[in-house]
C-alpha cells in the first residue's frame, strides 16, 4: 500500500530545502521529530482539500476499511464527532425545524458540545437496568425503537456509543435494522473500535450497518495521539457526500498536524499487511488473561476483544484502590473508578506486560467485598436547549449548593468526560450524589 503523505515529508526533510514556512522550528532538532513537522507547503496538500497526497492516503484507508469515504481527523474523533453531527444535520435538517437526536446516555462531551455548536435538541436513551457504570448504557435494539415510538417528534437520527469505554459492544446491526424501518441514519461513536475492522471476522460497526461513524485510530491502532478517521458508509445517504470536509473543518484547526498526518499514513501499511494476524495474537492472549484474572476471583465485564475490564469490588478493592496498588507495582492502567479499572492492551503489549499484571494482581489479599452499584443517575429533567445553557452566563457552585439549579456545562466524570448532567438540565439531589461520587466538586450553573 502507498504511503504518499510519508514518502512527499521524507524528501523534503532531506532537500535541505531553506524552510522559511511555518513553523518555528524550522526542523531543528529539539525533539526529535521536528524535520518532519510540516505545514501546508506547496506540493504537502491540505487536510480539507478533497485533492492532493493527504486525499490519496484517506483512499487507502477507505478502501482498507471498506467505506464510502474515510477522512482523516488530526484531533481524534472530538472533531470527527463534530463533522459527524454537522453533516446529518446539512443533509437531512428540514426548513424551520429544530433537529432532534436520539441518543444513548453515556454519550462522549464531544458530542454535547456538537450539539451546543449546532444547537440540537437531545433526547437520551437510558440503560433500562442498574448499570456498573457511568459510561455504559447498554442498550437494546428493543430500547431504540421505544426511544422512537416516544419520541416527541421525528428525530434526525439515532447516536450510539459502542463499544463504549468499559468494552460493551451493542447489537448495531440489530439497532440500525431498527433505524431502517423508522427511516433513521444510524451515526456511531466507534471512537474505541477502530480494530474491530481488522478480526478474523469484522465487528467494524460499518460493517454492521452504520451509516457514518467516528474512530479515535490512535486508541486502538498504532497511530500517534490525535490520529482519527470519520468513516462514511458507501449505503448512506448520499447527501452525506455532498462536501464532508467543508463541514469538518467547520470545528477544526487551520493546522493539522502533519506527524499525525504521517502516523494515519503508514498505518495504512501496518493494516494493510501484519496488523491482522498480530491481533489475531492479541485477542488470544487477552482472552487468556480475561480467564486467568477471573479464576483468581475477579469479575470482569464486557465483550470487547482487546480490552481488559476488571469490577474489583467483589475481591474488595475499589477500581482506584486496584489502579493505585498496580501502578506501585509498575502497570499504569487506562481508566480506574471507584467501580472499575479498565486496561486497554494493543497488538503492541509485549508479553511481559501481561505477566507484570498478572503477578501484580496475584500479590493482592482477598478481602470483604464491598457491596453496591454505581448511584443510578436520575431521568434528566431539561430545563432549556443544550446550546441556551452553554453559551449563556455561568458560574461555578460547590456541587452541593447546586440542587434545583440548572447546569450550564456538561457536568462530567473526568476522564472519560460522560456526562452525569448534561448542560440545560435540572440539578437533582441523586445528580449531586452521583457528581460527588464521582468526584465533581464545583459545577457550573447558569446564573
Ligand atoms: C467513547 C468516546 N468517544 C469519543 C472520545 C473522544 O476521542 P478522542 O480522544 O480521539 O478525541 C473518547 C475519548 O476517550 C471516548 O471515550
Amino acid at each position: 500500500m502507498t504511503t504518499p503523505i510519508c514518502d512527499y515529508v521524507t524528501e523534503y526533510a532531506l532537500s535541505g530545502k531553506a524552510r522559511l514556512h511555518m513553523p518555528g522550528h524550522k526542523g531543528v532538532t529539539l525533539h526529535g521529530l521536528e524535520p518532519f513537522d510540516i505545514t501546508e507547503i506547496e506540493g504537502a496538500g491540505y487536510l480539507y482539500s478533497d485533492t492532493g497526497i493527504i486525499a490519496e492516503s484517506e483512499q487507502n484507508a477507505s478502501i482498507l476499511f471498506g467505506t464510502g469515504r474515510t477522512l482523516y481527523s488530526t484531533e481524534g474523533s472530538s472533531l470527527s464527532i463534530k463533522a459527524m453531527l454537522g453533516i446529518a444535520v446539512t443533509s437531512l435538517k428540514k426548513e424551520n425545524e429544530r433537529p432532534l437526536i436520539l441518543a444513548c446516555r453515556n454519550s462522549h462531551k464531544a458530542f454535547l458540545d456538537a450539539a451546543c455548536l449546532l444547537d440540537l435538541d437531545v433526547e437520551f436513551i437510558m440503560q433500562s437496568t442498574p448499570s456498573p457504570s457511568l459510561c455504559q448504557c447498554f442498550i437494546t435494539p428493543n430500547d431504540v425503537r421505544s426511544a422512537i415510538e416516544s419520541s416527541p417528534k421525528k428525530p434526525l437520527a439515532v447516536y450510539v456509543t459502542s463499544p463504549d469505554y468499559m468494552g460493551n459492544i451493542l447489537d448495531i446491526a440489530g439497532i440500525k435494522a431498527v433505524c431502517k424501518e423508522y427511516g433513521l441514519p444510524l451515526l456511531v461513536d466507534n471512537a474505541h473500535g477502530a480494530y474491530l475492522k481488522f478480526l478474523k471476522k469484522s465487528l467494524h460497526p460499518i460493517d454492521q450497518g452504520a451509516d457514518i461513524c467516528c474512530d479515535s485510530a490512535h486508541k486502538t491502532l498504532p497511530v500517534y495521539t490525535g490520529g482519527g478517521y470519520l468513516h462514511i458508509s458507501g449505503n448512506a445517504d448520499e447527501r452525506f457526500f455532498d462536501d464532508p470536509k467543508g463541514v469538518m473543518s467547520l470545528f477544526a484547526s487551520t493546522s493539522p498536524s502533519y506527524l499525525i498526518m504521517q502516523s494515519l499514513d503508514i498505518c495504512n501499511r501496518v493494516l494493510s499487511s501484519e496488523f491482522p494476524t498480530l491481533l489475531e495474537t492479541a485477542v488470544s492472549k487477552v482472552k487468556q488473561t480475561r480467564q486467568e484474572i477471573a479464576d483468581m476471583g475477579f469479575d470482569t465485564l464486557g465483550k470487547e476483544p482487546m480490552k481488559l475490564t476488571i469490577l474489583p469490588r467483589g475481591f474488595g478493592y475499589t477500581g482506584d484502590e486496584l489502579a493505585a496498588h498496580l501502578r506501585e507495582n509498575d502497570v499504569e492502567c487506562e481508566y480506574s473508578d471507584p467501580y472499575s479499572l479498565v486496561l486497554m492492551p494493543s497488538p503492541y503489549t509485549p508479553d511481559k506486560d501481561y505477566e507484570r499484571l498478572l503477578y501484580a494482581l496475584s500479590l493482592l489479599n482477598r478481602k470483604p467485598p464491598i457491596e453496591g452499584l454505581p448511584l443510578l443517575t436520575p431521568k434528566p429533567i431539561r430545563r432549556m436547549s443544550i446550546r441556551e445553557a452553554m453559551l449563556g452566563r455561568a458560574g461555578m457552585v460547590p456541587t452541593g449548593d447546586a440542587v434545583g439549579l440548572i447546569c450550564a456545562r456538561t457536568a462530567v466524570s473526568c476522564q472519560p468526560s460522560i456526562p452525569i448532567v448534561t448542560a440545560g438540565e435540572e440539578i437533582t439531589e441523586q445528580a449531586v450524589r452521583v457528581m460527588r461520587e464521582y468526584g465533581v466538586e464545583r459545577v457550573a450553573v447558569t446564573i
